[in-house]
């Protein structure tokens, strides 16, 4: 629908604004404002062409608090038993840990998290940044903390680092850091993001992964505070991307 006045740039009109954070469609939108369920600092806004700068917009629709994100990018900790994919089959998406709005703008998981892993999973609806993320180019350091089912020795430290062959790869992977952090506990950093990567690189040194969980991408760790299931939004994505002069392709 065009805009039904000219906005200043960076502006919108209340209607839009909420359409486009994923309040649900025009309509619906329209009849939230003028239904008076909608407020801005605090004040009832039942105007749907009144328009509003959008940057950091702050606004609460039938009591819920949002601030206006032109891109989403969010960081969930994923508990177990929750599947990364957008057509779940055993296990429940992760998308039904998110609110509504959220679903609605149909947020994608930046790779993928094992059913049974935990922990730190991007989710964006940022075409180009999730392009970005995704890359095999975009040598972004993962950790994982791996229980093992057997104690972890510096051999098998040593050849995780050296390299181990998988059985879809000619050339060896290797960890990009190891750190035995308990006996059965293992913190692993990744640089590649292949299919079951830690488990199949564990199982290579003879050992078995009883239990995974991701603590940190990039510059971005899980915050303590977070239980699983909880989300925040990240407003600054250059916390997950690749540093300056960082290894490419
Ligand atoms: N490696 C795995 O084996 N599983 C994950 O979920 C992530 C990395």
């Amino acid at each position: 629908m065009p805009p039904r006045h000219r906005l200043p740039a960076g502006h919108d009109t209340l209607d839009q604004i909420l359409f486009s954070q994923g309040f649900g469609a025009r309509r619906e939108c329209e009849g939230l404002i003028l239904s008076g369920r909608v407020s801005i600092g605090g004040q009832v806004v039942d105007d749907p062409d009144s328009d509003w700068p959008t940057q950091g917009l702050r606004f609460t629709v039938e009591g819920q608090e949002w601030v206006y994100h032109d891109k989403a990018l969010i960081v969930l900790n994923k508990p177990a038993g929750y599947e990364c994919s957008l057509k779940p089959g055993a296990w429940p998406g992760v998308h039904n840990l998110l609110p509504l709005p959220l679903r609605r703008r149909g947020l994608q998981p930046v790779g993928r998290l094992d059913q049974d892993t935990t922990g730190l999973l991007l989710m964006t609806d940022d075409g180009p940044l999730l392009h970005k993320l995704t890359s095999p180019k975009h040598h972004v350091p993962k950790i994982y903390e791996a229980t093992t089912k057997h104690p972890i020795t510096q051999a098998q430290c040593d050849k995780l680092l050296a390299g181990v062959l998988l059985d879809d790869d000619p050339k060896p992977v290797k960890a990009e850091g190891v750190e035995i952090a308990g006996e059965y506990l293992l913190r692993l950093t990744l640089t590649e993001g292949k299919y079951h990567q830690v488990k199949r690189m564990v199982a290579a040194v003879s050992n078995r992964v009883e239990a995974l969980h991701r603590s940190q991408i990039g510059d971005l760790i899980l915050p303590s505070d977070m239980a699983p299931g909880q989300w925040q939004w990240i407003d600054d994505p250059a916390v997950v991307l690749p540093k300056r002069g960082a290894k490419q392709g």
